[in-house]
C-alpha cells in the first residue's frame, strides 16, 4: 500500500512520505479505538474519522515532502552541471526555500572560486609561455606533464605525452633527473650535449617542486640553449685573432726593415731612402686597419643610437667622389652620376651614410679595369627588396647602384664579400691594398638603417653594388 501511495503522489519510492503519514495518524487511531471501546463512537464513524485524519495528514505533509525531493534533485543538478547556468529553484515552502537560498549562495561562491582558479591557471600558463627558454614539468615517474610554448616549439607539441628520457637521452642529464625524482637532491645544474637536437649544448636547471605544487608535477626543468652564446664568443675570439694576425704581418715587415737599417744598411744613404719608402706602405696599411677596426667598434657601440639627420644623398656622393678624384684619375677612371630629379631626403646618420658611399665607391675605383667608367645611379624605389634573415623597412626607399667594369665575381666569392677580413684571392695576388673590412662596415651601417645591400656581377656588365636606404615620411 505504501508503494502505491508514493507512486500515486509522484514521490520517490525511497522517500519516507507514506510512513510519516501513517505514523502521524497512530495517536488519532488509538484515540478512536479508545472512544469506540468506551462506546462513545460506533466502529464505523471511528473508522471514517480515522480515514479523514489520514487524508488530512497526507495533504499537509505532501508539499514539504515534494519540495524536499525537488530540492534534492536541484542539488544534484548543481553538482553535476558543468555549465554554471542552472536556473535557481523557487519553492513555496518557506523553510525549504531558505535551505535552497543557502545552497544557492554556496553554489555562487563555488562558481566565483572556480572562475578565479581557472583564470589563475590560464594566466600562469600564459606567463610561462612568455618565457623565452623552454620549461618542462615532470611527474614522479619521469613523464612530462607540462611545458611552456618555448618547450613545445623546441621539442614538438607532443612532448607533453612523452617521457623525459625519450626526449633527452644524455647520461649525465638522465642521472640528474633520477637524483631529483628519487629525492636525493633538491636542485641540479649541468651542461650537456643533446644529440637529439643538432648536438646543441644545453644548460639545464632541474628543481624539485614543493609538495603543494599544482597538478602531478614534482620537478621542473629549465633549459637554456647556450650554443648561440658559445658561437658569439667564438666569433669574437676569431675576430681578435684575425685582427692581430692582420696587424702582425705589416709590423714584422717594418721590424725587419728597422733591423736592416740598424745593421747592414746603416751607412748606405741610398738604401736607407729606399727602405723608408717601402716601410711607408705597411705603416699606411696598419693605420687604415686600425681606422677600420675603430669604425667597427664605434658601430657596435652605436647600435641603438637614434637616426635623425636629414641627408641629401646626392650631396654626400658628390663629396665622396670629390675626395676620391685623384685616386680615380691615377687609374684613368671616369665617374658618372645619374640621378633622378627631386630625390627625397634620407633619415639617418650623416657620417655613417658618408662612410658607406666612401667604402663602396673606393672599392669600385680599386677593383675596376683601368681606363673604364664607373656609374653611380640614384633613384627612388617603392620597396626595399627583402634580404635573408634581415629586417628591412617597408615603403619608399632610395637606391644607389654603383657599377664598375671588371671580371665577373663567381657565386662563392659573391656570398662572402661582406664577411669581416674576407678578400678575394685574385685581388690579394694583384697586391691591391685593403683590409677586408670596408664592405662589412658598409653592410652593418646599412642594416642599422633598416636598408639592404645587394651585389650583382656579370661578365658583360661588371659588378654592381646596390644600396637601399629607407625614406621616412
Ligand atoms: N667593386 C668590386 N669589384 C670586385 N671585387 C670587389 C669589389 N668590391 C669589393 N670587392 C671584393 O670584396 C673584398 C672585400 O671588400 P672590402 O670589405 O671593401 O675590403 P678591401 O677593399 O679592404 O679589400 C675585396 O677585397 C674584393 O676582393
Ligand atoms: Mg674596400
Amino acid at each position: 500500500m505504501q508503494h502505491h501511495l508514493k507512486s500515486l503522489m509522484g514521490i520517490d519510492r525511497n522517500s519516507q512520505f507514506a510512513t510519516r503519514v501513517i505514523i502521524l495518524s497512530i495517536p488519532s487511531a488509538l484515540l478512536f479505538i479508545g472512544l469506540t471501546m468506551l462506546n462513545f463512537l460506533t466502529p464505523l464513524t471511528s473508522f471514517i474519522c480515522y480515514i479523514i485524519i489520514i487524508i488530512f495528514n497526507m495533504f499537509s505533509l505532501f508539499p514539504i515532502s515534494y519540495e524536499l525531493q525537488a530540492l534534492r534533485k536541484y542539488i544534484y543538478s548543481l553538482a553535476s552541471e558543468q555549465n554554471t547556468a542552472v536556473d535557481e529553484i523557487k519553492l513555496s515552502e518557506k523553510d525549504a526555500q531558505l535551505l535552497a537560498d543557502a545552497i544557492n549562495s554556496i553554489h555562487r561562491f563555488w562558481i566565483t572560486k572556480t572562475d578565479t582558479l581557472q583564470a589563475q591557471t590560464i594566466s600562469d600558463a600564459a606567463v610561462l609561455d612568455t618565457l623565452p627558454d623552454p620549461i618542462l614539468m615532470l611527474d614522479g615517474e619521469g613523464n612530462i606533464t607540462g611545458g611552456n610554448l618555448a618547450a613545445r616549439n623546441l621539442l614538438g607539441a607532443d612532448v607533453i605525452s612523452r617521457r623525459i628520457d625519450a626526449v633527452f637521452s644524455t647520461n649525465i642529464f638522465i642521472n640528474a633527473i633520477d637524483k631529483i625524482l628519487k629525492g636525493k637532491s633538491e636542485s641540479e645544474r649541468l651542461v650537456f650535449q643533446a644529440p637529439e637536437y643538432h648536438n646543441r649544448r644545453i644548460y639545464a636547471h632541474i628543481n624539485k617542486l614543493p609538495w603543494f605544487s599544482k597538478g602531478r608535477a614534482v620537478a621542473v626543468i629549465s633549459l637554456y640553449d647556450i650554443s648561440k652564446a658559445l658561437s658569439v664568443e667564438k666569433m669574437q675570439s676569431d675576430f681578435v685573432a684575425n685582427a692581430s694576425h692582420e696587424l702582425r704581418t705589416p709590423l714584422s715587415v717594418i721590424s725587419g726593415f728597422i733591423d736592416t737599417l740598424q745593421t747592414s744598411a746603416k751607412d748606405d744613404a741610398q738604401a736607407r731612402e729606399a727602405f723608408l719608402n717601402i716601410m711607408r706602405e705597411p705603416a699606411d696599411y696598419m693605420s687604415s686597419l686600425i681606422e677600420d677596426l675603430l669604425s667597427l667598434s664605434r658601430l657596435e657601440m652605436s647600435q641603438d643610437q637614434v637616426l635623425k639627420d636629414k641627408i641629401d644623398i646626392t650631396e654626400v656622393i658628390d663629396d665622396v667622389i670629390q675626395a676620391l678624384k685623384i685616386k680615380a684619375f691615377n687609374r684613368s677612371i671616369n665617374i658618372k652620376m645619374i640621378e633622378q630629379p627631386r630625390l627625397p631626403k634620407i633619415i639617418g646618420d650623416n657620417q655613417q651614410i658618408h662612410q658607406i658611399m666612401q667604402n663602396i665607391i673606393d672599392n669600385a675605383i680599386k677593383y675596376a679595369f683601368e681606363n673604364s667608367e664607373i656609374t653611380v645611379e640614384i633613384k627612388t624605389v617603392p620597396e626595399i627588396p627583402a634580404g635573408k634573415g634581415i629586417a628591412v623597412a617597408s615603403g619608399k626607399a632610395v637606391s644607389i647602384a654603383v657599377n664598375n667594369k671588371g671580371p665577373k665575381i663567381d657565386k662563392e666569392n659573391l656570398a662572402r664579400l661582406t664577411e669581416k677580413f674576407y678578400r678575394m684571392q685574385i685581388h690579394k695576388d694583384m697586391k691591391i691594398r685593403g683590409t677586408g673590412l670596408g664592405l662589412s662596415i658598409a653592410k652593418q651601417i646599412i642594416l642599422h638603417h633598416h636598408g639592404n645591400l645587394t651585389v650583382n656581377s656579370t661578365t658583360h656588365n661588371g659588378t654592381t653594388f646596390t644600396i637601399y636606404l629607407p625614406v621616412k615620411r
